[in-house]
């Protein structure tokens, strides 16, 4: 049995120590927010992800997994330590590094025997060198050996369980083979791809992985967007280019764009990290732009349809980034909802989930339903943010009877378009035609 020890109990840390640990290794998680720990320690589990509560029960019962805020103690006491703290985006798109920085001179002022760190966190190309240099000038013993190991984390939330259990390849990048086989052998229970490279181009792959993904989605977001012009359907011309093996079908969902905790900031890094290099990554640049205005998308169908918003009641379904999960970092409800307000509009939100959270961010005057139908009751029009299943599988008839007016703003392609037909909505979806009806507004039950 090996012992790992965790610095960061964020979405990283939690969820990929509480994998190690359940495929045998013992885990010690820790973090210097010490009523974070405590409240782990009770099985208060500080973020909404599928099965994490469940097995992270499962293994502390079990001996394997357990929290400490002792974080010099469980430095001494491990052989690895994944250091996965948070890399926020800092003022100028940069990664914040303080975090990083911190854990490694803890690393260094604790190190009593021969340790593998292992960075988990998305950290710049270098980072792996400077933490190396930033330990080796905080021991306490200048004859004290250690490596540096890169194993950049490729989980989704909402997912995040079952892309670790069955991660598709683990990335492993050092300067020193022997301390890449341990981590190698730390990932034998997984049964997946070992990929060893060096510390520099693993700390790249992260980066390039999730830009790339941001780049299919930006792709075919602007493809939509000459879709709807051209009178093409993008669900149709997405499932057509996905058949061919060299694209994949993956990341090909057209909607209102990425948000949540990596692309955003990893975009915006990857864009520095180049700047940095002397290489100006214009196309990087432009998947950036088209995000951020792909948002923007949601009001124009709704000043298309309503004309002004003033005075005008709209319900907002979905609040989160997306789907099975209560994060709303960088979600488009934090920044469309209060423009909805500045130009004169009431609103009425409606997660599943992520109510809690969103309303820490959103303007006091937003009212919040705690059931879906009660949101949509008496609305202007209902815009859809997030492809929560419950909001997927709605009841179409019911909102339509219960809306002021049948007017749908769908910025996830959440429905047929003949169904929407059918059910005589005005749907306004993206890159597809829009459906207008002529049937008046039902009366409002
Ligand atoms: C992402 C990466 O997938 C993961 O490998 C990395 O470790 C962290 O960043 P995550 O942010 O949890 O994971 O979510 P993901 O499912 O990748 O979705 C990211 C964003 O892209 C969401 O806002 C989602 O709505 C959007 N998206 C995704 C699309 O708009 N279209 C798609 O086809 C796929």
């Amino acid at each position: 049995m090996n012992r790992i020890g965790v610095i960061g109990t964020g979405y990283v840390g939690l969820v990929s120590g509480t994998c190690f640990a359940e495929v045998g290794h013992k885990v010690v998680c820790c973090d210097i927010d010490e009523s974070k720990i405590t409240r782990l320690k009770q099985f208060n589990i500080p973020i909404f992800e599928p099965g994490l509560e469940e097995l992270v029960k499962k293994n502390a019962a079990e001996g394997r997994l357990s929290f400490s805020s002792d974080i010099a103690g469980v430095i001494k006491d491990s052989a690895v330590i994944f250091i996965a703290v948070g890399t926020p985006m800092s003022a100028s798109g940069e990664a914040d590094l303080s975090y990083v920085k911190e854990a490694a001179r803890m690393i260094g002022r604790n190190m009593n025997t021969h340790k593998i760190i292992v960075t988990k966190s998305t950290v710049p190309v270098g980072t792996g060198r400077l933490l190396e240099s930033l330990i080796r000038d905080n021991l306490p013993d200048s004859s004290q050996t250690f490596d540096v190991v890169s194993n950049p984390e490729f989980l989704r939330e909402g997912s995040a369980i079952h892309d670790c259990m069955n991660m598709e390849r683990a990335v492993i990048g050092a300067g020193n083979a022997q301390a890449a086989e341990a981590i190698a052998e730390l990932h034998a229970p997984f049964e997946t791809t070992i990929f060893k490279t060096s510390l520099e181009s693993a700390e790249m792959i992260k980066y390039a992985a999730n830009t790339f993904l941001a780049t299919k989605i930006s792709f075919i977001n602007a493809i939509a967007n000459i879709c709807g012009k051209v009178g093409a359907d993008v669900t149709e011309v997405a499932a057509g280019m996905g058949l061919d093996s060299r694209i994949g079908n993956k990341f090909l969902q057209a909607g209102i764009g990425y948000g949540g905790s990596c692309f955003p900031k990893d975009t915006y890094a990857l864009k520095h990290i180049a700047e940095e290099a002397g290489y100006s990554f214009k196309l990087l640049e432009a998947v950036i732009e088209t995000n951020e205005n792909q948002r923007l998308l949601i009001m124009d169908g709704l000043v298309q349809s309503l004309g002004s918003l003033r005075g005008k009641k709209i319900a907002v379904l979905g609040l989160s980034f997306k789907p099975n999960t209560d994060d709303v970092r960088e979600a488009p409800s934090l920044s469309l909802i209060p423009r909805m307000l500045e130009m004169g509009a009431d609103v009425c939100a409606y997660d599943p989930i992520a109510i809690r959270e969103a309303g820490q961010y959103l303007p006091d005057e937003v009212d919040y339903a705690h059931e879906l139908y009660e949101c949509v009751t008496d609305c202007d029009a209902c815009v859809i943010l997030t492809e929560w299943s419950e909001i997927v599988n709605m009841d179409l008839e019911r909102v339509h009877r219960l809306l002021r007016s049948p007017v749908m703003i769908d910025g996830r392609n959440c429905f047929e378009l003949d169904v929407m037909r059918a059910h005589q909505f005005e749907y306004h979806s993206v890159g597809r035609q829009v459906i207008r009806t002529a049937v008046p507004a039902a009366v409002t039950v």
